[in-house]
């Protein structure tokens, strides 16, 4: 099998969701196009509808009318979306509402204390189910001000915050402990928000007036690219370039550790769009070294650790992830699911502490995927069978529209 293809790709997840989000508060209509399709999408934008928000497509634009958000009437389902739900609580917060939050049984079982803990700092009165999902939120009272200083690297966490700070009686600060994504500062600041970042800290103020809508055209997820890219540099002979792609520097950590397995990733076309860079990028297929990954890069990497780890796979020597214990908490344990997959095909795959650890070769038997109801799992290890067997087997693919309905389309596309 060789790839040889131009591909273009639906939006990134992260900025759709916000997107939404801060359109919907925003004074004016927002026009956004190439938003994210999956499914996680369709839950933020049924929330905002709940409370109030008018969002309709027409082609293919989203056409959201900011407004004063209302109570919802009914508990908020946020299936399977982490970002959805976390977010959430720091916006409808942010508008002192008092909301439910409910999931799907992965999102049930995904830790919700880490925005508890500010959120209640802030005045908010919270009943969880012992720090899981089912949530409630009462926010009328209003919020106070808060120095958060973050125990964990989340930009969902941070984003709660930061949004909640939009509303509240003073001026809020967010230390990171690690550099997380970056896109909820970007349009907050692009939309006129009143926010500061220095380094790892960040300071919001109260809105004085209403942020501004805007028109966005959303730049290609690098997380959804990096299955195909991988396929490309995995496949000696080949050529993938994805079309007008996020560059933005907290998401690019992928490219950097295939730079550091000694592939390299020609930029072209770059360009600003609403505060985020994008542009072009091609890969061609290539020999895999094995490296070691920090744990400072592993926020830039945190979605793709297991493509990552099945591009490991391949390579000559050890790979080591190091302090990954965040992937436990994703849509699926992720550590457990990248191990027990790369190990059922023949790949000697273990934690160590916190950290992963691939040594690498080339898988020596097929077997039968375990997606673990997780859309990154399926697709990475999709990716792996591909590239040993031309072929895979898998228990499940349906949870593939979480994030990218149209990635067998695609598959099928480049493969021509
Ligand atoms: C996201 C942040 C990350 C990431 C998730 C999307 C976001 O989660 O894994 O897919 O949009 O803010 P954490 O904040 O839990 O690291």
């Amino acid at each position: 099998m060789i790839i040889d293809s131009i591909i273009s790709l639906p939006g990134d997840k992260s900025i759709s969701h916000r997107s939404i989000m801060l359109a919907s508060i925003a004074n004016g209509v927002s026009h956004i196009t190439n938003l994210n399709d999956g499914k996680d999408l369709e839950s933020t934008i049924r929330a905002m509808q709940l409370c109030g928000v008018s969002i309709e497509k027409d082609d293919d634009t989203i056409i959201v009318k900011g407004c004063l958000l209302k109570n919802p009437t009914e508990p908020i389902d946020c299936g399977n979306s982490g970002t959805t739900s976390r977010l959430l609580t720091g916006l409808l917060s942010s508008q002192h509402l008092s909301f439910s939050l409910i999931g799907d049984e992965s999102l049930s079982k995904r830790p919700m204390n880490r925005v508890i803990a500010p959120l209640a700092e802030m005045g908010c009165t919270i009943t969880s189910n012992d720090g899981l999902l089912p949530i409630h939120i009462d926010a009328s009272s209003g919020l106070e001000k808060i120095n958060y200083q973050m125990p964990i690297a989340s930009a969902q966490v941070k984003s709660a915050i930061l949004l909640a700070g939009l509303g509240s009686e003073d001026t809020c600060t967010v230390k990171e402990l690690r550099h997380s994504r970056d896109h909820t500062e970007i349009m907050l600041e692009s939309m006129g928000a009143d926010i500061m970042i220095d380094g790892d800290n960040i300071e919001i103020n109260p809105l004085s007036s209403s942020l501004k809508s805007f028109v966005m055209n959303i730049p290609a997820d690098p997380s959804s690219a990096a299955f195909f890219i991988a396929l490309a540099v995995l496949l000696k002979g080949s050529s993938l370039t994805v079309e007008n792609i996020l560059l933005n520097p907290t998401r690019t950590g992928f490219i950097d550790v295939l730079e550091k397995m000694g592939v390299q990733g020609l930029v072209s076309n770059q360009s600003i769009n609403n505060g985020e860079s994008c542009g072009n990028i091609q890969f061609i297929g290539s020999d895999i070294q094995s490296c070691n990954i920090p744990a400072e890069m592993i926020p830039s990497i945190i979605d793709e650790i297991p493509i990552l780890a099945v591009i490991a796979a391949f390579a000559k020597g050890k790979t080591v992830f190091h302090e990954v214990e965040e992937l436990r908490f994703k849509e699926s344990d992720r550590l457990h699911a990248i191990v027990k997959n790369l190990q059922l095909f023949g790949i000697n795959a273990y934690e160590e502490g916190n950290s992963l650890v691939v040594e690498g070769g080339r898988p020596t038997k097929m077997a039968k995927i375990l997606s673990f109801d997780d859309h990154r799992i399926a697709m990475a290890f999709i990716i792996l069978s591909l590239v040993s067997f031309e072929d895979y087997d898998i228990d499940d693919t349906a949870c593939i529209d979480i994030s990218l309905p149209g990635f067998f389309n695609i598959l099928k596309d480049i493969q021509r």
